[in-house]
């Protein structure tokens, strides 16, 4: 078989990625507990025990270390740290100093994201993200997390996915529920503003701990296409989603960029994937190439040099052959942005392990697998290939 070496420059991250409120369990204080135990909310199943890191966060660390990874990306739980409004648990930042500490004794670069979607429920009772005071109430939470990110931590994600934040409180604005659309509705603007204001000031805040420390944020990206003649409405559909979160990062120390399938715009907005298109356990077209594109596209838009780094990119199925297909098409779509000049500095995965997708369990986006019973971790050859690529740097070359 043919191989290609990847165009990685040094120093390239190169690991997986999961998030506290998909993997811990228990996260009892979060307005997504809450939401999971509202009947109102139609939630598919709750997320209960998760995949019990919260304990087993050691076993975690040592089989990525064990695979060849060199970083890992997992978020701090704010309704964990500050459970209550103003009350700080020493226990909970030392639980998540443990963490890093434990992550670099294995060799891993810990990456850490300030907030992943999950906010204290009282947080929520306040009014959520457009509330008065909301901007100055998440910077000292940052404030409060100095201990767990400094020293050691290199790279910290300050809010995962701000956009997806703003549509989801569109949507909640409108009544509906449930997780948007590929294509995306209409992001509710004042949350679009409210989370730009909050990196902002996050960005500031940890470049007081330590200005050492590499800060941005991780946008969404829906590789949004446009059909031919639709080029204007295509660029108008993108802007309040994607384009105006990526200009917030401008000043930022890197930006993390997330993708997982494309959107095609036609005049009248998105268009279905083709009637025989392959579909994941997510129901989106199977697009490796997605990465690509999502990476040229945040460079563009974005100017200047500013470092990328593919912060998430994965697919949910239950045939980890087609895992490791897509991730062969991805990374040669990255390799072939490094070529044209484009700045990555590091690809994580989606997802270390199988989770909880925000309302159930069945997408399954893992290079690990976790029994739900036991919680026993089972890698895939997925985990075993990808985190051997690590060390070998060479891809095989699709023959088809
Ligand atoms: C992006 C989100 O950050 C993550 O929480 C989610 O599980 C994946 N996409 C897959 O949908």
């Amino acid at each position: 078989m043919t191989h290609t070496s990847l165009p990685f420059p040094d120093g390239f991250l190169w690991g997986a990625s999961t998030a506290a409120h998909q993997i811990e369990g228990n996260n009892v204080n979060s307005d997504w507990w809450r939401k999971e135990h509202d009947p109102a909310a139609e939630i598919a199943e709750p997320s209960l025990d998760a995949c019990d890191s919260y304990h087993r966060w050691e076993q975690d660390m040592d089989l990525l270390a064990r695979l060849g990874f060199s970083d890992y990306r997992f978020s701090i739980e704010w309704a964990r740290i500050e459970p209550v409004a103003g009350t700080f648990s020493r226990a909970e930042i030392a639980h998540y100093r443990r963490m890093v500490d434990g992550a670099l004794a294995r060799g891993l670069r810990p990456m850490v994201t300030l907030h992943h979607f999950t906010v204290p429920q009282w947080f929520e009772d306040l009014g959520g993200w457009t509330a008065d005071g909301a901007v100055d109430l998440f910077a000292r939470y940052v404030e409060h997390c100095a201990p767990v990110i400094a020293p050691g931590v290199s790279h910290v994600c300050t809010i995962n996915e701000p956009n997806m934040i703003a549509v989801m409180a569109g949507l909640a604005k409108r009544g509906e529920q449930g997780f948007p659309p590929a294509g995306l509705p209409f992001p509710d603007e004042e949350t679009s503003h409210a989370v730009i204001a909050a990196h902002h000031a996050a960005v500031k805040a940890v470049r007081a701990v330590d200005p050492g420390i590499q800060v941005g944020w991780t946008v969404a990206n829906q590789v949004y296409q446009a059909m031919p003649g639709a080029e204007e409405v295509c660029a108008a559909y993108r802007r309040p989603r994607e384009d105006v979160f990526i200009e917030a990062a401008r000043g930022d120390d890197f930006i993390g960029v997330q993708s997982y399938t494309r959107t095609r715009i036609g005049p009248d907005g998105p268009v279905p994937a083709p009637e025989d298109a392959e579909r994941t356990l997510t129901q989106w077209e199977y697009y490796p190439a997605a990465v690509g594109e999502a990476l040229r596209h945040t460079a563009d838009v974005i100017g200047g040099d500013m470092p990328l780094i593919v912060t998430e990119n994965g697919i949910a199925t239950t045939d980890d052959s087609r895992r490791i297909d897509y991730y062969t098409g991805a990374l040669a779509s990255v390799a072939a942005a490094i070529e044209d000049g484009v700045n990555v500095r590091g690809y994580l995965a989606w997802s270390a392990l199988d989770n909880y997708e925000w309302g159930s369990f069945k997408p399954t986006f893992g290079l690990v697998a976790v029994d739900p019973v036991t919680f026993e971790r089972t890698p895939k050859p997925s985990a075993e290939w990808l985190g051997g690529l690590g060390r070998s740097r060479e891809l095989p070359r699709r023959t088809d």
